[in-house]
């Protein structure tokens, strides 16, 4: 009676050995879709910007700096283009600089002013609105 509810010693070698070859084909597959270029999406983030910008027209935060002068508004990553070092803002020159090795863009635009990096900054969209969160920043 025991015996017939306890699976077959065969068909449970045969699950194991389709359960390994799932994963080795799984352990294989990942590493060739990378190597031709393929990369899993990143689902966006919305940072939520809760209070008004300081006078200055800028906030800084971990991953992006958002300006709002002139009645434009615009997020820049501060993750640097040429080896991923976190970018600071120098008000007095208008441009984001990089401690590691002395990269520079341009606050307004992201483009590079001095190497070595050679990529502009990633540019992050922005929703300005009348109510709180006065910025919604899609990283
Ligand atoms: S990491 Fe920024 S210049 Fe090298």
């Amino acid at each position: 009676m025991t015996r017939a509810s306890q699976p077959h010693p065969k068909n449970a070698n045969g699950k194991k050995r389709s359960f390994l070859l799932y994963l080795t084909s799984l352990a294989l597959f990942y590493p060739i879709m990378r190597f031709a270029g393929y990369t899993i999406p990143k689902k966006p983030d919305y940072v939520k910007i809760t209070s008004q910008l300081p006078l200055t027209g800028y906030l800084i935060t971990r991953d992006f700096i958002l300006f709002d002068k002139g009645g434009l508004c615009w997020a820049l990553s501060r993750k640097c283009t040429h080896l991923g070092c976190r970018l600071h803002y120098s008000e007095t020159r208008d441009i984001l600089e990089c401690p590691c090795h002395q990269s520079q863009f341009h606050a307004s635009t992201g483009n590079v002013v001095k190497g070595p990096a050679t990529k502009p900054l990633t540019q992050f969209p922005v929703e300005k609105r009348e109510n709180n969160p006065y910025y919604i920043v899609t990283t």
